[in-house]
């Protein structure tokens, strides 16, 4: 089964600093660096450092092919991907604090200029069955949705970062939602703030009752993470304790690994577990994609 991450790329201009700077404060860096990023990159990293078919697929200029190459190198098939001499690519302005925690400012570049006729011709090569990954860094996401809905594709989406008009999207064509507490707040139109795990499987059955049809895969931090539907009911794993380094592209580790596992045959159960094992590998490193593991590491094969 092939794998589209339809989405960003950024190049993400990591500052590792003492705190995240507050209003009116000029803050020196510990270190900077370049790395890759972009939510969609990262998702598409994800699934060919897990050993899926998969491929990214997304606008960027030509200062960005070299991330390109990196996902190459993780196994990705970058040749659907559009490289134009009008844009540039994003770019994500990262704090990462001594705790690992990070604030990100973006500039969506090329990101935000994906045409229909870009999306049909990426869509071309995929057809009933295959997945579809999308995350809401890009632009006509309801395009992309009805589009891949047409030709039967199975549609998994991780709406963040979140904004109210997502709420406006075909989200009722969505197979598999993953979802951060906030999102998943957002989304059940929760004002309180779940702290027990009572009141997360209850804001899990929430979702699922706005969109019973679909999966909700929902990450709750160092709480764990959840996996509910209709047909399977609810799981639940722990996070695996790794020394916290750099958060970043954390979601999009366990997105990728609880794909893969899926794809492995694995119930919901031990999906969790291995994504959480990934992510808690790739947060012991530093950068995005670079930090996630490889598939032989977290599923010894
Ligand atoms: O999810 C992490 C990613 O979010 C970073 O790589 C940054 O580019 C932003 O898109």
């Amino acid at each position: 089964m092939k794998y589209l991450v339809l989405g960003s790329v950024n190049i993400d201009l990591t500052f590792r600093v003492d705190h995240i700077v507050n209003a009116g404060e000029t803050l020196a860096s510990e270190s900077v660096s370049r790395n890759a990023g972009g939510k969609g990159a990262n998702q598409a990293a994800a699934l060919g450092k897990a050993g899926l078919e998969a491929y990214y697929g997304g606008k960027l200029g030509e200062d960005g092919e070299w991330i390109l190459s990196k996902l190459r190198s993780f196994g990705v098939d970058t040749s659907l991907s559009v490289i134009s001499s009008d844009c540039h690519t994003g770019q994500a302005i990262i704090q990462i604090d001594k705790s690992g925690q990070n604030c990100i400012v973006l500039d969506a570049g090329g990101n935000k200029m994906i045409d229909d006729d870009e999306i049909d011709s990426i869509l071309s090569h995929f057809s009933a069955g295959d997945v579809i990954i999308m995350q809401n860094e890009v632009n006509s996401i309801a395009t992309m949705m009805e589009k891949a809905h047409e030709k039967g594709m199975r549609i998994c989406f991780n709406p963040s970062p979140f904004e109210d008009y997502l709420m406006t999207l075909p989200l009722s064509y969505v197979d598999t939602f993953f979802v951060n507490e906030i999102e998943g707040r957002t989304m059940a139109g929760w004002d309180k703030v779940p702290s027990s795990d009572e009141e997360f499987r209850e804001l899990a059955s929430d979702l699922l009752s706005i969109f019973p049809s679909a999966k909700f895969v929902l990450t709750a931090g160092k709480k764990g993470a959840y996996c509910v539907s209709a047909k399977d009911g609810i799981a639940y794993a722990p996070i695996v304790d790794y020394p916290v380094v750099d958060t970043t592209g954390a979601g999009d580790t366990f997105c990728g690994f609880f794909l893969a596992a899926t794809e492995r045959g694995m119930s919901n159960q031990e999906a969790l577990e291995k994504a959480s094992i990934a992510s808690g590998i790739a947060v012991s490193r530093l950068g995005a994609m670079e930090s996630m593991p490889f598939g032989k590491e977290v599923f010894g094969v």
